[in-house]
């Protein structure tokens, strides 16, 4: 298995779509995520992939009937095999003059405990500084601790509460904020440095340009 972290496709939407059904009240539509990737000029979305390499592990087999499976499969679903890739997390970062505001960040149920949310708060946080936006800032609910747990190993702290903020229930959020200069640049570059050893991930997003829609 492999893990990349990359900038979101059209075709990354449904699964993504899926994930923030589970996560979300309500979810983003279709057409927001299509607008984010495609058309919005400050927005830069992102995916975690996991991709498991199914065919070698078939041509390992000499003869038999897991043989004929593979090549059936092989010439059946080229696709599948080439491309076995599952998104189990996404995030959103908009970058407007000197701030960079995560839009949004979410792993799938199954896949939380591992490092993900951190790997993509992580390559979020290393964009905006690649942007040279002077902070990050976010919303979250005043309930969401375990969210805020990951904020705070980041460095964000609380700078004011928000009313009402979540129209589905009106519970309030805290407006979350961290300032990019020189030692939450050092701290980053120090958790970023201890995830790469504990996670091994490709990043083509933090430190690539956005592609054009
Ligand atoms: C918030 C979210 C993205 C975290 O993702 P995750 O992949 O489960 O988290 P990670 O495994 O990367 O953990 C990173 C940090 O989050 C915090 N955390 C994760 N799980 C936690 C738990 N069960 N209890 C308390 N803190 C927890 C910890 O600070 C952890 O760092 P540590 O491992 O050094 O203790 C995930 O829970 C999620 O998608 N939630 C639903 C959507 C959501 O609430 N998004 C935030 C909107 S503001």
């Amino acid at each position: 298995m492999s893990l990349i972290l990359r900038y979101m496709r059209l075709d990354d939407i449904r699964p993504v779509c899926a994930i923030d059904e589970l996560c979300f009240r309500p979810p983003w539509s279709k057409d927001s995520y299509a607008f984010e990737i495609n058309e919005s000029r400050i927005s830069h979305m992102v995916v975690l992939e996991s991709r498991h390499e199914a065919a070698p592990a078939l041509e390992a087999y000499e003869d038999g009937w897991l043989q004929r499976v593979s090549g059936w499969l092989r010439q059946e679903a080229p696709v599948a095999l080439a491309t076995a890739g599952t998104v189990v997390g996404y995030g959103g970062l908009w970058k407007i003059d000197g701030e960079a505001h995560i839009s949004t960040i979410a792993t799938h149920p199954a896949h939380r405990g591992y490092g993900y949310g951190e790997l993509l708060l992580a390559g979020m946080f290393r964009k905006a500084l690649r942007l040279r936006a002077d902070y990050l800032v976010l919303e979250v609910r005043v309930s969401n601790a375990v969210a805020q747990n990951l904020y705070a190993k980041y460095g964000f702290s609380r700078y004011g509460r928000k009313r009402n903020y979540y129209r589905a229930d009106n519970e309030d959020a805290y407006d979350m904020r961290a300032r990019l200069d020189k030692q939450s640049r050092w701290q980053l570059d120090r958790l970023y440095g201890e995830l790469r050893v504990r996670i091994p991930f490709r990043d083509d997003f933090s430190g690539v340009k956005r592609p054009r829609g």
